[in-house]
């Protein structure tokens, strides 16, 4: 009889174990960037893991699938979005796009330098944008090309590649 009662004694606890590590893995990178001063909307709700190098900062989130999304106008995610993360900032940022006047521009650094502003500063090159926190506070969720962002026209999966890869 303790043959048969034993592992099902233990399935709750399996169990619990397997919820609070996906758990952990999926959520936390917004708790991240809350306590390094920046906003939870920065990265979409969607993400598959992530992992902080602690001693260099770098921060490397890995979504389910590459994601368009919209703060202020329409913004591109890669499958795998890099940056080095200090108190306030996300710089040399790789896998962020945003559309500004029909181009999409690489989104190279993002900072938050006084946050009772209201201002998030986003380094497009050519210029620093300057957008509304407010747009940032909750983590977008990821929209396929075409569905109001980003689309002008509905892709295909290869066309998609192709596309992806011209960015890149
Ligand atoms: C990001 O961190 C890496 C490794 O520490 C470093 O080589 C690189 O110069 C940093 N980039 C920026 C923009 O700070």
């Amino acid at each position: 009889m303790p043959n048969i009662h034993f592992p099902l004694f233990l399935l709750p606890v399996i169990i619990s174990l397997i919820l609070f590590n996906t758990a952990a893995a999926g959520g936390s990178v917004h708790d991240l960037l809350r306590q390094h001063g920046l906003p939870a909307g920065l990265i979409p709700n969607e993400i598959n893991s992530y992992i902080l190098d602690p001693t260099t900062g770098l921060l490397e989130v890995r979504l389910n699938r590459p994601c368009y999304t919209k703060y202020d106008g329409p913004a591109f995610f890669d499958r795998v979005v890099r940056g080095n993360l200090s108190y306030g900032a996300l710089r040399g940022v790789e896998g962020l796009k945003q559309e500004e006047l029909f181009l999409w521009l690489p989104v190279r650094g993002i900072l938050v330098t006084d946050p009772s502003s209201g201002v998030i500063l986003f380094d497009i090159g050519v210029a620093h944008k300057r957008l509304s926190l407010s747009l940032f506070e909750v983590p977008p969720e990821c929209l396929p090309e075409g569905d109001g962002v980003g689309g002008r026209s509905v892709v295909s999966e290869g066309e998609e590649d192709k596309k992806l890869r011209f960015w890149n």
